[in-house]
C-alpha cells in the first residue's frame, strides 16, 4: 500500500483533513501517516476536532507554536524533514494556507517528495497577508493542485501554472464534504443552543482572528464598536479565538456582551444552522455561512471566496462600523433561498483520493 504523509496543525486544517482522511480510510488503498505540527494546541482548538470528527490520532506531534512566523515555519520545516526521512512517504498532503502548510510543502519538496495541495489556487491579491504568501509559495512547489473552485483554477492559469510541471484538478471543496457529513449529525451531537438559551434565527454568529484585524488596534476597536451596537438589538455569539482574546485583554478593549470559548465542530455547525447572520473574518466561516444558507458580513477588504461576493451572498465590510451595521440591517434574518453548486457536490475527498491512487500507482 502506498504511504502518504499529511501535515496539519491549525483548526481549519483539522476540518479539511477530517473529510479527506475519511475518504482515504474508505478507499482502503492508501496508508496515511499524520503529522500534527502543534500550531494549534488548546483542547478546544485541536483535540476536540480529532475526537468529534474521528480523525486518526496523529503519528507525530511536533508541538511547535506561539512563535514568530519565521521561527515557527523554520522549526516546522526542520522537524517535518526529520519525520520525512524516517517515514519516506510517496507524497505529502497539505491543506490551506497556514504556516504548517508551507512548512510541510517545503520540507517535502527539498527532499524530492511529491506535494499535493488541497485548496490550491486561492488568492486574495493582498501580499500583506501571511496566508497569501503561504498559499502562493505552496502552490508553486506542488505537484498536484486540488482546486475547490473554477476561480481558483483560473487564478493558477493566469499565473502560468499550465506551463509548470504540475497537475491542476478542480475537485470541489472538502469543507463542503465536512459540512454535509458532520452537519447531518450535529443536532444530535451538540447541545449548544440549549446551553446558551438560543433559539432559531435570534442571534448573530461572529468570529474574529485575522492578523490584519487583531494586530491593528484601530481595526479591532472599530469592529468591537459595531458588534457592541449590534448586541444592543440581538445577542451576538462570539466564540473567541485565543489570539483575539489575548489582544482584547491586553489592550483593555471591552465587549458589551460575554464572548464564549472556541467551540468544537458540531457546536459551530449548530450555531451556523440556526443563526440569523454570520459576521466573520474567517475563510472557512464565509463558506459555511453559505452552506447553511446564511448571509455573511466579512470583516475584510477582500476575500479569496469572491464567488460569494459576486452572487451577493457575502458583503465585504472591512472594519468599517457603518458598513458592518448596514450589513446587519440589510441581511440579518434573511435566508439564501437557492444554493448554487459553487463548491462541488460534497465528494471532493473521494475525488482527491481517486486521483492520488491513480497518480501513485
Ligand atoms: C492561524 C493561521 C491562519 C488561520 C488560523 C485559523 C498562519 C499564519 N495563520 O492563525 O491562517 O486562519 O490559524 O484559526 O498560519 N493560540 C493559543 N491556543 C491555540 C492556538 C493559538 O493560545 O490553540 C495563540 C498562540 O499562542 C498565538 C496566537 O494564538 O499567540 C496565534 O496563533 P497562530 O497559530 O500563530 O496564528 P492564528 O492567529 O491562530
Ligand atoms: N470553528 C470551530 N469553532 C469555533 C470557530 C470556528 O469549529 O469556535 C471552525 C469553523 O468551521 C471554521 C473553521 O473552524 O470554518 C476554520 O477556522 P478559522 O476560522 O479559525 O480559520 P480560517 O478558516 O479563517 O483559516
Amino acid at each position: 500500500m502506498k504511504k502518504i504523509l499529511t501535515v496539519i496543525g491549525a483548526r481549519p486544517q483539522f476540518i479539511k483533513a477530517a473529510a479527506v482522511s475519511r475518504a482515504i480510510r474508505k478507499s482502503g488503498g492508501l496508508h496515511e501517516v499524520i503529522v500534527h505540527t502543534g500550531q494549534h494546541f488548546d483542547n478546544n482548538m485541536s483535540s476536540v476536532f480529532f475526537q468529534e470528527m474521528d480523525i486518526p490520532e496523529p503519528d507525530y506531534h511536533l508541538e511547535i507554536n506561539s512563535l514568530s512566523h519565521g521561527a515557527m515555519t523554520g522549526r516546522m520545516i526542520e522537524r517535518t524533514e526529520e519525520v520525512l526521512l524516517t517515514e519516506k512517504p510517496e507524497l505529502v498532503l497539505v491543506y490551506g494556507d497556514t504556516n504548517s502548510t508551507l512548512a510541510g510543502a517545503l520540507a517535502a519538496k527539498k527532499l524530492h517528495i511529491q506535494v499535493a495541495h488541497v485548496e490550491a489556487g486561492l488568492r486574495s491579491f493582498n501580499m500583506e497577508m501571511p496566508e497569501e504568501i503561504n498559499r502562493i509559495l505552496t502552490d508553486r512547489i506542488s505537484n498536484i493542485l486540488f482546486c475547490p473552485t473554477e476561480i481558483a483554477v483560473n487564478n493558477l492559469q493566469r499565473e502560468g501554472f499550465d506551463s509548470f510541471p504540475c497537475r491542476i484538478m478542480q475537485v470541489g471543496d472538502v469543507m463542503y464534504d465536512a459540512a454535509l457529513f458532520y452537519g447531518a449529525m450535529s443536532s444530535q451531537r451538540s447541545g449548544i443552543l440549549n446551553r446558551l438559551s438560543l433559539g432559531e434565527y435570534n442571534y448573530v454568529l461572529c468570529t474574529i482572528h485575522r492578523q490584519e484585524n487583531t494586530d491593528n488596534l484601530e481595526n479591532l476597536k472599530s469592529i468591537v464598536s459595531a458588534l457592541n451596537e449590534i448586541s444592543s438589538e440581538i445577542p451576538v455569539v462570539l466564540p473567541l479565538h485565543p489570539r483575539t482574546n489575548k489582544i482584547l485583554t491586553r489592550n483593555n478593549i471591552r465587549l458589551a456582551f460575554q464572548p464564549i470559548d472556541p467551540v468544537g465542530y458540531f457546536d459551530i455547525v449548530e450555531l451556523l444552522k440556526n443563526c440569523s447572520l454570520v459576521i466573520t473574518d474567517s475563510g472557512g466561516m464565509q463558506k459555511e455561512a453559505y452552506f447553511f444558507r446564511k448571509y455573511c458580513i466579512t470583516l475584510r477588504e477582500e476575500t479569496e471566496w469572491i464567488e460569494l461576493v459576486n452572487h451577493h451572498f457575502n458583503l465585504l465590510a472591512g472594519s468599517d462600523p457603518v458598513l458592518i451595521k448596514k450589513g446587519y440591517q440589510s441581511y440579518g434574518g434573511k435566508l439564501i433561498s437557492d444554493l448554487i453548486p459553487l463548491y462541488g457536490q460534497g465528494d471532493a475527498g473521494d475525488r482527491i483520493v481517486d486521483i492520488l491512487l491513480k497518480s501513485l500507482s
